[in-house]
């Protein structure tokens, strides 16, 4: 398949969005940018391109796919209740990086949920994505845009080793603001829960909606305890090729340094992921800083970039990890999923 990469800001852009709606009204394909990473969109009506999404990704099909509108509005569309809680989040929230889980409406495909009776739903800030929902005229079922397992795309060039081939059209809207993932919170049990943290945080959820249940998946604390609940917490997800290594706490970057020496001592190549102002502190290694570190924005905006660039033959990659507060939990969390929570801590912390 040949695939046409389209990019916007250059004068074209309603032609553009008028492209990608008539190829998703009929069924194919569309990398779409938003505001958190780029996304594999498929029409919701369309089940045939539904499945695609699963074939192309390679990914299991029980694992359910986000839901975007152009609107709150759109939502009744789509789930069968909008409870208040719901209502409140899309006012305060939306369009923005959160997805809200809800009860889904029968006649929505069970292909869009992976079976569950329950949908997940997105408005996102994105201009972009919500002129191409409106342009297609209907909701978008759309992952992130990378095969299964692989670091999200937050950049054009990535898409191009993710799918170049593969869709018939990728529209490229320049780096992702965000760069992590939406925040997922459900609303279908006793207590609204957080699945994925984003750039939603926890106590902003928990301000609105007062107590919020954390998932088990987002901590990673049973992975690092070392019984495996979840089958899913056993896989790597946004991970490179190679075996990656977490430190935590104060003396990380004394102790990677010195695990550092001694890989370089056998031989081994090694990349270390670091915060500013600490490149000089590992000579030898392919170092990548993710920014400062109070600045969680920014490490988020960085994080997969820098661990696709790091996928390049290395033995080892050290990293340090975030303070695991505000976003800072949602980079720490995908951390944890790379290196599949192998997490070393280098010194208590404070109670
Ligand atoms: O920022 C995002 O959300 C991006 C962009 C493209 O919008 N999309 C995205 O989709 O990250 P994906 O498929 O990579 O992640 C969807 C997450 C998965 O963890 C999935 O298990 C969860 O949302 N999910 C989807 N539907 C769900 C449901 N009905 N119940 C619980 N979790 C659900
Ligand atoms: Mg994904």
């Amino acid at each position: 398949m040949k695939t046409e990469l389209l990019q916007l800001g250059a004068g074209q852009d309603a032609a553009i969005y008028r492209r990608a709606g008539e190829l998703l009204r009929e069924g194919s394909l569309v990398v779409i940018p938003t505001e958190t990473v780029y996304g594999l969109a498929a029409s919701i009506e369309r089940e045939g391109a539904l499945r695609s999404i699963y074939e192309v990704k390679g990914r299991p099909s029980d694992n359910p796919l986000i839901v975007h509108i152009a609107e709150p509005g759109m939502a009744a569309r789509v789930a069968r209740e909008v409870p208040k809680a719901a209502e409140a989040l899309f006012k305060r929230f939306w369009p923005g990086p959160l997805t809200v889980v809800l009860p889904k409406r029968p006649e929505v495909s069970p292909i869009v949920s992976g079976g569950l009776d329950t949908v997940a739903l997105r408005c996102p800030s994105s201009a972009a994505a919500r002129e191409i929902i409106r342009a297609a005229g209907v909701p978008l079922a759309a992952p992130s845009a990378n095969r299964s397992g692989r670091p999200s795309p937050t950049r054009a060039e990535h898409l191009r080793e993710e799918l170049a081939g593969r869709v018939p059209l990728i529209v490229d809207g320049g780096p992702c603001a965000v760069g992590v993932e939406s925040t997922v919170v459900s609303l279908c049990g006793a207590r609204p829960r957080l699945l994925r943290p984003g750039a939603v945080t926890l106590s902003q959820l928990r301000e609105l909606l007062g107590p919020v249940d954390v998932d088990e998946a987002v901590t990673g604390e049973l992975a690092a305890g070392s019984t495996v609940s979840a089958p899913g917490m056993k896989y790597r997800h946004y991970a490179p090729a190679c075996p990656m290594t977490l430190y935590r706490g104060a003396r990380a970057a004394s102790v990677m340094k010195s695990e550092l020496a001694r890989l370089i001592g056998e031989g081994k190549k090694v990349g270390v992921i670091c915060f500013d102002g600490e490149e000089t502190l590992f000579p030898g290694a392919e170092v990548r800083s993710i920014g400062p570190r109070e600045n969680h924005l920014v490490q988020a905006q960085r994080i997969f970039a820098v661990l696709r660039e790091l996928d390049c033959g290395l033995d080892r990659i050290l990293s340090v990890t975030p303070d695991p507060d505000g976003v800072g939990l949602a980079v720490y969390n995908r951390m944890l999923k790379a290196a599949g929570h192998d997490l070393r801590q280098t010194e208590e912390e404070e109670a």
